[in-house]
Formats: structure tokens, C-alpha cells, sequence
């Protein structure tokens, strides 16, 4: 949700600030900013729509900033006006003097806005973001001091931002602070960086502070200060980032959302080192610290996420409660936060985010914290907010994911829920050893399978080119599935804009069958296992309205044939390890169809691959 960027140093600084928001383009992408300190004056240049809109602008001023060194960028994912020019960020103050860029929302930007347009102030955007430019300048004219000015602006702000800032008084410097929101700051040889995440600054550095909520850090090439919403100095805390310069390559393939999907098998691979070791052994999840007492006694969970990461919590809720007989509720974080949720000590509370930085989930999770809960955090990104929360920390390893539709953090989610549920049916000694051992046979099998699948796509793609006209979609299956089923058209709607809808088949009948013709495809997600003949029964009653059918299955039953239109075959499997085995194709599905339709794969529309606002 938006992307920020600073930068004081020794460098040519418009090339730091493009690399930089190039980096964070799948925090937003509908406009994008900077300004820098030219001479006498702090330039600005914005432009609507994708990041190479700006280069655009820039290529044509290139002689007004060759020699600057101080900046500060933005990209943008709208909240408060329309991605236009005169909304993207950085926005100024009324005599253009002090330039801001913020990601995060600020709650009282109303009542600040009428206080400051009463006076003087001119507003020329319709964001909740130029309220703290004006602000700030406010307090700049009273204290002629910028990171005195921030401090006392901040105190006025409620809501959720992190901010740099920069003033025509000031050469190289940068003043930085946030609440609620990620910022860090670089640290390199006679240069700063302050930026949203890691990738924005790896290439230069991987020395790091992370700034706590409510600090103010001031940077200019030779120094950084640190103080506290009280003004005191603080000592800064600087950590080794454990990350390599990020390669965004796509390696040849079209689109990351294919590569990633490509990397999959090694995905799996990844999670499973040094916590599996061989079927007859037990799983080793040191990252759990709640004791095996405590495991052994432990009678209520909670899973909290959104999007994809909620369809993983939903097959970890089926496996927890399957292996430990452990009651699990799943709730989507959103409706977590606004209502009286009872948790206490004796629950686990699990947070799942691929970004580690979701706002609603992160929000869940303080609360949940506050009312004493063990918080286990599974994520891809051990640096973030929510992982620096957890008691219990699973990194899920899956490497940086650029597309902004998640496919290989899904995968990787998932394997923490087996990992986390068989491990923790080895505490309890609640499944026979035998049956142990064959589930993580299985287990060990997956990457080969995923492997087997993406080695011949041919089927999906045809299916692909078949079903891309159509207007609607509808994905049924039951049990384990029927997360697989709102994975999958979710990830369909999010990459083709078809309208597609997941359902457990069973409730068809009671509403949604009403919509069946002949021009709805109904794609039935049939594994072998407890619910197969059942959901062969709900697909043969859509057959019976017409509808087009599809299936995704591993059966190898001939009478498929005749019920389906299309099929997508899939290597078998034990039905618990199925939401693996058949979200791949459905991921692929979706991905060839948005191709097909031209759609913009990587980065779709209106959405961002961090949500930090609730
Ligand atoms: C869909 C997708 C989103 C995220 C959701 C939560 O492809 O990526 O639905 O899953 O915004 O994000 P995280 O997992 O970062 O908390």
C-alpha cells in the first residue's frame, strides 16, 4: 500500500529514487513522485498510471537535476482521491517549500484539513496525505527547526503512516518517522536511504535500522539522530539484514506470476529442510516455543488472516482439528478487530501473512497479544511487523514474491500448516506412527508431483483458451478442497476480472444452482478420497442444468468422460495433501486465461501485494 523512498548521500539521487520505487512498484502502482533538492529549490515530478509514465517526465528534465543528491519518492495505491497527477505524492505545502511522501491513512485528515485551509493554507489535492504537508510546514514556520517540526506535526496525526520529508532550507536532509506503517533506514558509506521495505535499499546496503513507532530519525549524508515523541536522543539499533541483493529477474519466463509458480517444488523443498528429515522421524519445529505441555494441553485456536493467506488458514484449521482433534476457528482478520473476541492465555492465536504487514491482521494479532495468547506467526517475511510480534515464529522460506497474486506463498503456507499439525499430532500421540510415517512419505512426494504437473500444461491451457470468454465462473468442492475452490477463483478474479465464485458443492442446491446454464462453466475439484462420490453427485446436478463442466481430479474413473467437458488431470494423491496437488493447475488456469485475455498479469489492477491499511 504505497511505497516511500529517501535518499542523502553522495549519489546522482533520481536514479536511487526510480530503482528504489521500482523495487516497491507491488506495494502500488497506479502513480508515482519525487522530489529533489536542485540548488536553490525542492523540484517535484509526478505522473499518473505505471512507474515508466514518470521516466517519461523526467527524460524530459534531465538538466534541472544531474547534481542532485537528496530525495525523496512515492508509489502510489490510491486510498483518498483518484489516482491522478495532482493526488500522487510528494505533495508540498502552499508555498512549495517542504515536500512529504506517506503511505498509511491519516483518520483526522478532515477536521485538520478545514482547521488548516481556515488558516490559509491552499489544498490543491483531495488526499488525506496534504494535510501533514501543511501541518508540518506550520510547525516549520514556528520552530524553524524540520525534525522539531515533524515531532510536534506527528503528535496532531492519528491514523497510520510512515513519512520523510524534506524543506528548500534544508540541503541534504531528510526527516523520517511512522506509526502503524514500515519504514527503514539504509545504511551506507556517507549515505541514507529511508525506505518501506528491504528491497527498495539491498542493492546498496544491508545495514538497517528498523524505526519504531513514533521516532523521528534525521539523515543527511554524514549523520543520523534519533529521537524518541519526546524529543529524547535514542541509540540507534542497526541490523545485518539476512538478505542478498533481491535478482527480479524473470528467468525467461513471461510473467514472475509463472515463475513463481514455477518455483514451487523448491518451495517445498525449502520449508521442509532441517523440520522433516525422513518419513520415520519426527518433524523438528524448534520454531514452536510453547512446551509440549502446554501443546498437549492446549484446547482452542485461532487462525486470523486475510485473502489467500485465510484459504491457507482454512486447510490448516481442517488438518489441526483432523491430526489433534484441537477445536480451530478461522477468521478473517478484518472481522476479527471490530468485535468482542474472546481469546485468553490458553489459546494459540496464529497469524498467517505472506507480507507480515497486512494491517487488519496486524491489528488482530496486537489484540490478541494484549489478552495474554501465545502468537505464532507464519509468514515469508521473518523482517517484518507481525514477525516481530510472534512468540512462535514459521518462516515459510518461499523467497521474495513479486506478482502481486500470491502462488508460491499460498504453497509454502501451506506446508507450515502440515509441518505445524503433524508435529503437533506427534506431541499429543494422537495418530498411529504408522500413519505418521505414511503422510510424510507424502509429504516428501509433493515436489516431484507439483513437478509432474507443471511439466505438462498443455490441458490447462487449452482449457484456458476454452472457458476465457466467459463472464462468470464457478469452482465447487468439498471438505480439504473447499478452500482449494475459493483459492482458486480467487486467484482467477484477481488476474482476469471474470467474475468467479467458490463454493462447497453441497451448497449449490441451496441457491447458487439457480444460476446454472449453458453458459456457466462449473469447475468441480474431484479428488479421490471421503467426499469424492458426494461431490460427483453435485457435479452430475450441474450437468443437469447445462451447465459446461470441468473437472480437476486424479481419479482415474472413465466415467468422467462423459460428465465433463473438460478435464484436468492431476498425479494422485492422499486426499489430506490434495489442496497442494490441485491449486497448482487452478493458479496455471487462471494465469493462462488472464494471458490469453491480455490482462496484466503481475501487477492487476487496483490491487497491491501489501495491504497496510485497514
Ligand atoms: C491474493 C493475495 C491477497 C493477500 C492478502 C493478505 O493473491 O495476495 O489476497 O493474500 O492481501 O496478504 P498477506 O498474506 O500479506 O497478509
Amino acid at each position: 500500500m504505497c511505497g516511500i523512498i529517501g535518499y542523502t548521500g553522495n549519489k546522482s539521487v533520481v536514479d536511487i529514487l526510480i530503482d528504489g520505487l521500482r523495487q516497491l512498484e507491488y506495494r502500488g502502482y497506479d502513480s508515482s513522485g519525487i522530489a529533489v533538492k536542485c540548488d536553490n529549490d525542492v523540484k517535484v515530478y509526478k505522473a499518473e498510471g505505471k512507474l515508466e509514465n514518470l521516466c517519461n517526465v523526467l527524460s524530459n528534465h534531465k538538466g534541472e537535476f544531474e547534481t542532485a543528491t537528496c530525495g525523496i519518492g512515492h508509489i502510489r495505491w490510491a486510498t483518498h482521491g483518484a489516482p491522478t497527477v495532482l493526488n500522487a505524492h510528494p505533495h508540498t505545502c502552499t508555498c512549495g517549500h517542504l515536500a512529504i511522501v506517506h503511505n498509511g491513512i491519516i483518520e483526522n485528515y478532515k477536521e485538520l484539513r478545514e482547521k488548516l485551509s481556515s488558516e490559509g493554507c491552499t489544498f490543491r489535492s483531495q488526499t488525506d496525505t496534504e494535510v501533514v504537508a501543511h501541518l508540518v510546514a506550520r510547525k516549520y514556520a514556528q520552530t524553524k527547526n524540520l525534525t522539531e517540526a515533524v515531532r510536534m506535526a506527528a503528535k496532531e496525526l492519528e491514523g497510520a503512516y510512515a513519512l520523510c520529508v524534506m524543506h528548500n532550507d534544508y540541503k541534504n536532509t531528510i526527516v523520517a518517522t511512522k506509526r502503524n506503517a514500515p519504514l527503514l533506514v539504509g545504511i551506507g558509506e556517507g549515505e541514507f536511504f529511508a525506505a518501506s521495505d528491504v528491497p527498495a535499499i539491498i542493492k546498496h546496503t544491508n545495514r538497517a535500522m528498523y524505526l519504531n513507532d513514533n521516532e523521528i530519525v534525521t539523515l543527511t549524508p554524514d549523520k543520523m539522530t534519533l529521537i524518541n515523541s519526546d524529543a529524547m536522543e535514542l541509540a540507534p539499533k542497526i541490523e545485518v539484514l539476512p538478505w542478498e541483493p533481491v535478482a527480479l529477474s524473470k528467468m525467461g519466463y513471461k510473467h514472475f506470476m509463472l515463475k513463481e509458480i514455477h518455483e514451487q517444488p523448491d518451495v517445498i523443498r525449502n520449508i521442509l529442510v532441517g523440520k522433516l528429515h525422513a518419513p520415520d522421524e519426527e518433524i523438528v519445529l524448534n520454531e514452536v516455543k510453547l512446551t509440549k505441555e502446554t501443546l498437549r494441553h492446549l484446547h482452542r485456536i485461532q487462525i486470523i488472516a486475510c485473502g489467500t493467506s485465510l484459504h491457507a488458514a482454512m486447510v490448516g484449521k481442517y488438518l489441526i482439528e483432523n491430526f489433534c482433534g484441537i477445536p480451530v476457528d478461522v477468521e478473517a482478520s478484518s472481522e476479527y478487530i471490530y468485535r468482542r473476541t474472546v481469546t485468553d492465555k490458553h489459546t494459540l492465536v496464529i497469524g498467517v501473512s505472506q507480507s507480515g504487514e497486512t494491517a487488519d491482521t496486524l491489528t488482530a494479532i496486537k489484540q490478541s497479544k494484549e489478552k495474554g495468547s501465545h502468537i505464532l506467526i507464519i509468514t515469508n517475511r521473518p523482517d517484518s511487523a507481525m514477525a516481530r510480534l510472534a512468540d512462535s515464529l514459521i518462516s515459510v522460506n518461499a523467497g521474495i514474491e513479486v506478482s502481486v497474486a500470491a502462488t508460491k506463498s499460498y504453497i509454502a503456507q501451506l506446508m507450515a500448516f502440515y509441518l505445524l499439525a503433524l508435529y503437533m499430532a506427534e506431541v499429543k500421540e494422537c495418530v498411529d506412527l504408522g500413519m505418521l510415517t505414511t503422510l510424510k512419505t507424502e509429504m516428501m512426494l509433493l515436489p516431484q508431483k507439483v513437478e509432474r504437473i507443471l511439466a505438462n500444461t498443455d490441458d490447462i491451457q487449452k482449457c484456458a483458451r476454452r472457458y476465457a470468454a466467459t463472464k462468470d465462473f464457478i469452482y465447487i468442492a468439498r471438505g480439504i478442497n473447499y478452500p482449494t475452490a475459493l483459492e482458486g477463483a480467487l486467484k482467477l478474479k484477481e488476474i482476469s476480472y471474470i467474475n468467479a465464485t467458490g463454493y462447497p458443492a453441497g451448497e449449490l442446491k441451496h441457491g447458487p444452482i439457480a444460476m446454472l446454464d449453458e453458459t456457466m462453466p462449473v469447475l468441480s475439484i474431484l479428488m479421490n478420497g471421503c467426499v469424492y462420490e458426494k461431490l460427483l453427485s453435485n457435479s452430475e446436478e450441474a450437468k443437469a442444468r447445462n451447465a459446461r463442466m470441468i473437472a480437476l481430479t486424479n481419479s482415474k474413473d472413465e466415467k468422467l468422460n462423459d460428465l465433463f467437458d473438460s478435464i484436468i488431470r492431476v498425479p494422485d494423491v492422499i486426499e489430506l495433501f490434495s489442496p497442494v496437488i490441485a491449486m497448482v493447475p487452478l493458479q496455471l488456469l487462471a494465469y493462462y486465461i488472464a494471458e490469453f485475455l491480455g490482462k496484466d498479469v503481475d501487477q492487476p489492477r487496483n490491487l497491491a501485494k501489501s495491504v497496510t491499511v485497514e
